[in-house]
């Protein structure tokens, strides 16, 4: 039976451990753990998700309180509309979170950057263009295109000098998905290094609807394969969404995946950014524990544990210091779900939202635990401590039991 590692992931010349540590905004996956896939000749991720606010965090820089000072005149009004980014404080928080990842790396492996098309900035072509061109200008290995159809994100930076040299991937739910991207970017003659196929088992936002369990993710990585052969196209393909051991990871190697992206495992490391209190939440987790819902503005079926404290809360949107899921109108469907609840309530000192929620704002505070469907077997990839809590792993260490388990088996921390 064959492990990950008889395996390697080509790109042109340059050949990698095939484990991609996906995407997890914000700053879940920190730019330590990224580091760690790098450095163990593979690829990590880190996320563009509220750069301003992971800047402030990493850099000491105060971008969401100059925000906020900006529109403060704006914070009980409804009509967000008002509300925008400014682009140079966007392109420099991207530059440092980038650069400063970028110049820690070490090793044979890469780091890319996971930019979700979904967080429209109430300007979304603007902001979009900044965030790729910074990333870019900063040094990053590639971009991931993730969380919508990115279908004239390619042209937003076709005349940046690394548009053809930096690889450039998209994450995708179905053939169809890339059959459209493929056809729209079709007159740039520039193809896309790798692409995702994330099924329905991942964290995060989903692509599927509220019958992703009718999906299955092998099937999906079949039918891009098919495809992608059909028209003569020898891209790798990259499969993603409940992978949990090195053995199913390398039965997707061997029908035809170039590499597998994981997530979930890396949730219980070191270098995650979850506050450790979290973390504990996840191991503890059992199955009934989790559920997909609609709570999300974005409109995407989200994963994540019942007991996230952001659930239910009704803050007041929060868009003058983050607003990054304001569309081209500044709209965000929590806005409207907050003020259907005050007028149904009026006098009431605090509303409860029950059918959205601020993810901006509950994402910062990491009170949205969104979470893989197999959180519930994490438990099983660690020791007990004699406190009942459960004891943390390094990303190298899930790294290379990733890499070079068989049988199914996990080891355990020594
Ligand atoms: C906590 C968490 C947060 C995530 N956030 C994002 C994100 O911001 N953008 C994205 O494209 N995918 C996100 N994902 C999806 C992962 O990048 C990855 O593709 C997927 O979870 C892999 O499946 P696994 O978790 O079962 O290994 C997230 C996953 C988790 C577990």
């Amino acid at each position: 039976m064959k492990r990950v590692d008889d395996f390697r992931l080509h790109f042109g010349k340059q050949e990698l451990v095939p484990i991609v540590i996906g995407g997890m905004g914000v700053d879940i996956s920190t730019a330590e753990l990224a580091l760690e896939a790098a450095r163990l000749g593979g690829i990590g991720h880190i996320s563009d998700a509220m750069v301003q606010t992971v800047s402030d965090r990493r850099f000491d820089t105060d971008f969401v309180s100059q925000k906020l000072k900006t529109y403060k005149a704006n914070v009980a009004s409804s009509d967000k509309s008002d509300v925008h980014f400014n682009l140079a404080v966007l392109e420099e928080a991207t530059r440092n979170h980038v650069g400063k990842t970028m110049e820690a790396k070490r090793g044979d492996g890469m780091i890319f950057i996971n930019c979700m098309e979904k967080l429209t900035m109430n300007a979304p072509r603007e902001t979009l263009r900044v965030r790729l061109s910074a990333a870019l200008d900063a040094g990053i290995d590639g971009i991931t295109l993730a969380a919508g159809l990115h279908l004239g994100s390619f042209a937003l930076i076709e005349d940046h000098p690394r548009f053809r040299h930096a690889k450039l991937g998209i994450i995708v739910s179905s053939q169809r998905a890339l059959a459209m991207f493929l056809r729209k970017n079709a007159r740039l003659n520039r193809l896309p290094d790798y692409v995702v196929v994330e099924g329905p088992l991942a964290g995060g936002h989903l692509g599927f609807g509220l019958d992703w369990a009718k999906h299955d993710l092998a099937t999906i990585v079949s039918e891009v394969n098919a495809y992608l052969k059909s028209e003569h196209l020898d891209i790798p393909v990259i499969a993603a969404g409940g992978i949990f051991t090195g053995s199913d990871a390398a039965a997707f190697l061997e029908h035809g995946a170039a590499a597998v992206q994981v997530a979930t495992r890396f949730t219980v490391t070191e270098q995650c950014g979850l506050p450790d209190k979290v973390k504990q939440e996840y191991f503890k987790a059992s199955e009934a524990d989790i559920e997909v819902n609609t709570l999300s503005p974005t409109g995407y079926p989200m994963r994540m544990l019942k007991g996230s404290p952001g659930i239910g809360s009704g803050i007041r949107p929060n868009c003058e210091a983050y607003g990054y899921l304001l569309d081209a109108n500044g709209r965000c469907a929590y806005i409207d779900a907050y003020n259907r609840e005050v007028e149904l309530h009026p006098g009431a000192k605090k509303v409860k939202v029950m059918d959205k929620t601020c993810l901006c704002t509950h994402m910062r505070n990491f009170d949205i635990w969104t979470c893989g469907h197999y959180t519930y077997r994490l438990k099983d990839t660690s020791l007990r401590e004699a406190d009942g809590s459960y004891r943390l792993l390094t990303a190298e260490h899930v790294f290379r039991d990733y890499q070079f388990s068989a049988d199914q088996k996990i080891a355990l921390p020594a």
